[in-house]
């Protein structure tokens, strides 16, 4: 009964330990494995090498993205699971990379069981969800439904002057599969956490019914450089000051908004950032994030008055652009409920909960029926390669998602 069969942890760890050296974060357990560097293109060399081990008709499309699908019984649209192999600078070893192995090991499950169900399965993995090198984040999945038009995507510029184009070609990534991707039946995204709310309720697996709002923001301010010992204080145009105002102004903001509002200033770059030089220029990114789109408006309301208000007393000019904005999303109800029934009936705790990152899942909500999983992250950590999941958890959140899917793609 392959309502029985189970995954294989051992051989899980063992893939999530040998992706994770590549781009190893030395002396932790991380990883950096940045989109379309050299390190992304040998973590897609590897995983595609698995998927195709596994006997999976590999495709890649005109963005990087890699499928890979086991045939059912009878034809039809499959019943896909994925996420990402792109990590930040700072990566840990189970964000993203643990949705797609997972992936990988129930086929292996499936195949050495002999099972093979109604209908056909599907592992993918979506390049640039990070959104770190590149903006916006899940620019892959977003791509993949259609989301941007694939010229506009490829143009995109990144944080060291590459395009995406480019990088994709260099690293040999630029498939031929079109875009938008093949519809899959049903999506399912296994992911950690990343926050503290699994662990301190001591809960072991998450129903994610919804992923919140985000908003980034790249904002350059103008001024002056001048000297930093003979310029009289009230004779300054400093955007450095302009852009600290604004990252304390956003913790305010935040903590008097409450609720679930959270802000972030991730990137601060001063020119000619020298010890004695009141800057010429400041340039800084915004992440703010909301479960509610309304309240995410107005902070960003916000933001921005205080932004102009104080620019203008500093007599500094600025410039924005949005780099990534996406309205909160819900996932399909009734599949959020099968993964709660399929967690209890495992045997585990289970508690539905949105998701404070962006994931691929909420690009294909677009398309398909979609819903993910999530496991708990050992002290909420995450971005931080001491990132940690109980290898219990992991394999609870895996068994999971084999069931889930399998009654999918049985029914
Ligand atoms: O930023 C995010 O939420 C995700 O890690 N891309
Ligand atoms: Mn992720
Ligand atoms: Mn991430």
């Amino acid at each position: 009964m392959s309502s029985n069969l189970r995954i294989d942890i051992d051989r899980l760890q063992a893939r999530l330990a040998e992706l994770a050296d590549i781009g190893g974060i030395a002396g932790t357990e991380g990883c950096a494995r940045l989109a379309f560097t050299d390190e992304d293109r040998m973590g897609r060399d590897l995983v595609i090498t698995w998927m195709r081990d596994l006997g999976l008709e590999v495709t890649i499309d005109v963005l990087g993205n890699a499928v890979g699908i086991m045939a059912g019984q009878v034809d039809g649209p499959p019943v896909m699971c994925g996420s990402h192999i792109d990590t930040v600078r700072t990566g840990g070893r189970y964000d993203g990379n643990l949705g797609v192995l997972a992936g990988l090991e129930i086929i292996e499950t499936l195949r050495a069981a002999g099972v093979t169900p109604k209908r056909a399965l599907a592992v993918a993995f979506f390049s640039n969800e990070e959104g770190a090198r590149f903006s916006p984040d899940m620019l892959g999945s977003l791509a993949y439904v259609g989301g941007i038009p694939v010229e506009e995507a490829l143009a995109i510029v990144g944080i060291d002057g590459t395009t995406v184009g480019d990088e994709l070609a260099r690293i040999g990534y630029d498939g031929s599969a079109p875009l938008p991707g093949l519809v899959p039946h049903t999506f399912f995204e296994l992911h950690v956490e990343q926050g503290p709310v699994l662990e301190n309720e001591a809960v072991t697996i998450g129903a994610v019914n919804s992923v919140q709002g985000i908003s980034w923001t790249d904002v350059s301010v103008v001024g002056q450089s001048n000297h930093a010992g003979t310029t009289p204080m009230t004779m300054r145009k400093d955007p450095g000051f302009v852009a600290a105002a604004c990252a304390t102004f956003v913790r305010h903001l935040c903590e008097e908004l409450g609720g679930t509002q959270v802000g972030t200033v991730g990137r601060v770059e001063f020119s000619p950032n020298l010890v004695n030089v009141v800057p010429a220029s400041a340039n800084f990114t915004v992440d703010l994030r909301n479960t509610d789109e309304a309240l995410l408006q107005h902070a960003e309301r916000r933001f921005h008055d205080f932004l102009n208000k104080t620019a203008a007393a500093e007599e500094c000019t600025y410039e924005t652009r949005t780099l990534a904005r996406f309205e909160p999303v819900e996932f399909d109800r009734e599949l959020v409920s099968l993964v709660a029934r399929t967690a209890s009936d495992l045997g585990y705790s289970v508690r539905t909960l949105p998701s404070g990152a962006g994931h691929d899942a909420q690009m294909l909500a677009r398309v398909c029926p979609t819903a993910m999983i999530f496991t708990p992250s050992h002290d909420g950590l995450s971005h931080n390669p001491a990132e940690y999941t109980a290898p219990e958890d992991l394999e609870a959140g895996a068994n999971v998602l084999l069931q889930a899917m399998l009654q999918v793609a049985q029914a």
